[in-house]
C-alpha cells in the first residue's frame, strides 16, 4: 500500500501515477485505487486519451563541454563546443516547465554537468520546485566539499565501463582512479550513488570483475546502457558495438550476475529486445513495466540549446522545451517514435512480445540501416529471422 510514502503525484486518463520514497519508485495506479488513497477525481479521467499528460522522466544535456573527451561519446561533447546553450536562467526556466508538466524526475547529462558553475544551484532549484534532479558524472570533478552537495541529488551515476586499465581502453583516456575516489567520496557523504556501466564489445567478458567491484564500493545500483553508435559512437562502432553473440547471451548472463551478487543490476530501454528474446513471461513484465522504447512518451530529453528531443539519444525536435505546453500533445511531436508501433514492420509486427519492446533502439536502427522505422539490427529475434532468409535463398 504506498499511500503513506507518496511525496509526488499525477492524475492521467487512466488513474495517475505515484511517486513513493519507501522504495523509491513509480506507481502506475488506475481510477479506483487513486480513490482508495482519498484523492479526488479529476476531470482528466473523462477523458479516453492514450497520450500520457508529460513524461515521467527528462534528459537533460545541460552543456556540451566536457575536458575528458571519451573517444566513443554519443553526445560529441568536446571542451569548447562554441555553441549556443541555456545558460542557469533558461535552464531554470526549462525546470519550471518540467515542474508544472509534474514531470517527476530529471537526469541531468552533458558534457560533464560539474564542469559548470552552476550545477548545484540548478539542482536545488529543481528539487525546490519538485522535481528529483538526478545525476551522470565521470566524477572527476567530485572531492570532499562537493560531494556533500551531491546529497542534493536522488541519484548519482558515475560512468565506469572498465576497471584500471580497461577503463582506458574502453573511454580512450585515464580516468578510473579519479571516478574510484568519486564513488568512495560519494558514500563518505552518504549520497545515493551507482555507476554507469556502457557495454561494450571490449567490456561484455569482463562486466562480472565490474559488478564485484561495484558491491565492493557500496553501490545501490549498476546501470549497464547499451553501446550506440551515435556521435563520436558512431566512429568506433565496428569495434565497440556489441556481436551477435553477445547480444543473445546479454540476458542471461545478466540473471547471473542479479543471483550472484543481489545487486540492483538495471539495463537501459535499447537492451528490451536482448531480454524479450528469451521469452520472460509477459505479464510480469508488462507489471513491472519492463518495456522497449518510450521515447517522446515516457521520456523525453532537452538538447543544450534547449531544443528537444525523444531521449537522449534521438536528433532534436523543431520545437524548444519552452513550447512544451502548446506542442507536447501535438501530433506531430516525435511521431517518428510515437508512431513507430502502428508502422512496425515485420518480424516485429508479428512478434508476441511487439507491445512490450516497441521494437528496440530507433536510434541504432536509423544509424546502422538507414530508418528508424527498421526493427532494431541488435535484435537476436530479427537476426535469427535475417539468417534463416539468407539460408533459404541460397539453396
Ligand atoms: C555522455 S555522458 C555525460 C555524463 C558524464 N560526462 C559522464 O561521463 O558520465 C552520459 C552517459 O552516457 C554514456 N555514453 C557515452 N557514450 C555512449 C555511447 N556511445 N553509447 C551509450 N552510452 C554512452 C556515458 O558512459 C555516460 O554514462
Amino acid at each position: 500500500m504506498p499511500g503513506k510514502s507518496v511525496i509526488a503525484y499525477r492524475y492521467e486518463s487512466f488513474g495517475g501515477i505515484l511517486h513513493t520514497q519507501k522504495p523509491p519508485m513509480l506507481v502506475w495506479v488506475d481510477r479506483d485505487y487513486m480513490r482508495s488513497l482519498g484523492y479526488a477525481d479529476s476531470p482528466l479521467w473523462d477523458e479516453a486519451d492514450s497520450l500520457i499528460s508529460a513524461p515521467v522522466e527528462v534528459h537533460a544535456m545541460l552543456s556540451r563541454r566536457c575536458s575528458a573527451g571519451c573517444r566513443g561519446c554519443y553526445a560529441d561533447a568536446v571542451s569548447d563546443s562554441g555553441q549556443k546553450e541555456l545558460d542557469l536562467e533558461g535552464w531554470k526556466k526549462a525546470m519550471d516547465i518540467l515542474a508544472e508538466a509534474r514531470v517527476f524526475h530529471v537526469a541531468l547529462g552533458g558534457g560533464e554537468s560539474m564542469e559548470l558553475p552552476w550545477l548545484f544551484e540548478l539542482a536545488a532549484y529543481a528539487r525546490a520546485r519538485g522535481v528529483v534532479p538526478n545525476l551522470t558524472t565521470n566524477g572527476f570533478l567530485v572531492d570532499e566539499h562537493n560531494a556533500r552537495s551531491c546529497r542534493v541529488f536522488g541519484q548519482i551515476n558515475v560512468s565506469i565501463d572498465g576497471l584500471k586499465e580497461q577503463y582506458r581502453q574502453c573511454r580512450g583516456i585515464d580516468g578510473f582512479e579519479r571516478a574510484d575516489r568519486a564513488l568512495t567520496l560519494l558514500k563518505k557523504a552518504r549520497c545515493r550513488f551507482g555507476i554507469n556501466t556502457v557495454v561494450s564489445r571490449l567490456n561484455f567478458d569482463r562486466l562480472e570483475e565490474i559488478v564485484r567491484y561495484a558491491r565492493a564500493k557500496g553501490v545501490n545500483q549498476i546501470e549497464l546502457l547499451r553501446f550506440k553508435p551515435s556521435g563520436r559512437g558512431q566512429t568506433v562502432f565496428d569495434e565497440m558495438g556489441l556481436t551477435g553473440e553477445q547480444l543473445r547471451s546479454f540476458y542471461p548472463m545478466t540473471q547471473k550476475l542479479r543471483k550472484k551478487y543481489g545487486l540492483n543490476l538495471r539495463v537501459d530501454c535499447s537492451f528490451m529486445p536482448q531480454i524479450f528474446f528469451h521469452k520472460p513471461n509477459p505479464q510480469r513484465a508488462s507489471f513491472f513495466r519492463v518495456a522497449g522504447c518510450h521515447a517522446g512518451q515516457l521520456l523525453m530529453g532537452i538538447m543544450p540549446d534547449g531544443r528537444v528531443s525523444a531521449c537522449s539519444f534521438a536528433g532534436a525536435e523543431d520545437w524548444n522545451i519552452n513550447e512544451f505546453p502548446s506542442r507536447w500533445a501535438s501530433k506531430d511531436s516525435f511521431s517518428l517514435f510515437r508512431g513507430w508501433r502502428d508502422r512496425a514492420q515485420e518480424p516485429c509486427r508479428t512478434c508476441n512480445y511487439l507491445d512490450l519492446c516497441l521494437g528496440g533502439c530507433h536510434v541504432v536502427a536509423e544509424t546502422v540501416c538507414g530508418s528508424p522505422d527498421s526493427g532494431d539490427p541488435g535484435c537476436p529475434y530479427i537476426m535469427q529471422n535475417e539468417e534463416r532468409r539468407n539460408c533459404c535463398s541460397c539453396v
